[in-house]
């Protein structure tokens, strides 16, 4: 068993956190607000001040940030992760960030006899939770297998897909399918209820039909009991890397671009701080049929 240091301890890091305690690792964890880290120290985790700290603590470090601002801030200055790094260690960014935002630290983190790989995720905390999240590695091959035992407890799938911005191309292309998939099946229910069909049943004949996603089977029931999970800024971000990387290789993402505005209209109409499922109810809304049952914002 090793030590890792943690950086990043939101709704999906916390959780990682607790896995690989349970995994029988020694974490030393870092988060911007320390209240949210108190559970984990509860748990047993070392609570590092300044993610220079969490860095230095052992032979690996790993990162599960909001997005590339999130990254700069806790990567670089006198109490960043650079700085704390030591000859050998190896870090998994794991954040949805833009494709060349971690290839970018590279320079920086080679200097320092480190190195750096990108190992971004596909799930939810649910998944998480589960033991089902799949990592998508990209990067230095050596640098892999010293994190291998990390990654695998806290997930059980680790695809190499080759350089670092591959991982994150990949991972935000199988992204986009989330919101596409949750406003088809908002269509899907809809267009059900307003012949008469009540919503339950409808959601009941499409979890037993070919359209029943592990995304739809796990995100669907959340229009009876909206949970807070992937909230619509968060899967906006995600839409935004993806049309970004469209344009710029020539890759048109028509329903990508459609579902990031029906994300806006949620936002415009005080539904940001929901999941991003709550787009149900922009469509509902406009169909005249009662919204989803909330009882959890963010
Ligand atoms: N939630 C999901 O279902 C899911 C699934 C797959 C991948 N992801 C990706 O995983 C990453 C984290 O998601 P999450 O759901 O865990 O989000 P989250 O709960 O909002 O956590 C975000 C983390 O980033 C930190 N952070 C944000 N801005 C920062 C800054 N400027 N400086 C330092 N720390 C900062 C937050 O610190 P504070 O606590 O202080 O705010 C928190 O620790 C995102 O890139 C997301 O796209 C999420």
């Amino acid at each position: 068993m090793g030590t890792v240091g943690f950086v990043g301890l939101g709704d999906m890091g916390g959780r990682m956190v607790r896995r690989l305690l349970e995994a029988g690792h020694t974490v030393v964890g870092y988060n911007r607000t320390r209240a949210k880290a108190q559970w984990l120290i509860d748990k047993g985790m070392r609570y590092a001040d300044t993610p220079r700290m969490a860095a230095a603590a052992g032979d690996a470090v790993l990162t599960m940030v909001t997005d590339d601002h999130a990254l700069e801030a806790v990567a670089h200055g006198p109490d960043g992760i650079i700085a704390g790094l030591r000859p050998g260690t190896a870090w998994a960014e794991m954040s949805t960030v833009s494709p060349g935002a971690a290839r970018a630290l590279t320079p920086e983190v080679e200097k320092r006899n480190a190195a750096i790989i990108t190992a971004p995720v596909s799930g939810s905390p649910i998944t998480l939770d589960a033991g089902q999240l799949s990592f998508i590695v990209g990067g230095d091959p050596a640098a892999l297998e010293r994190l291998r035992p990390y990654l695998l407890a806290i997930g059980p799938t680790i695809t190499h897909v080759g350089e670092m911005e591959h991982a994150v191309a990949m991972k935000i292309a199988i992204n986009l399918n989330l919101a596409v998939q949750m406003l088809a099946f908002s269509e899907a229910v809809c267009l059900a209820e307003k012949t008469g069909i009540p919503r339950e049943k409808a959601v009941e004949a499409i979890m037993k039909s070919v359209v029943a996603s592990p995304m739809v089977k796990y995100r669907g029931p959340f229009i009876f009991d909206m949970k807070p999970f992937f909230s619509v800024p968060m899967a906006q971000k995600d839409l935004q890397l993806a049309l970004d990387l469209g344009r710029a290789r020539g890759v048109p993402l028509p329903s990508t671009a459609v579902v990031q505005q029906w994300l806006t209209a949620a936002r415009g109409l005080g539904l940001g701080d929901y999941d991003f499922a709550v787009v149900f109810d922009v469509l509902a809304g406009m169909s005249g049929l009662a919204p989803s049952k909330k009882s959890n914002a963010r």
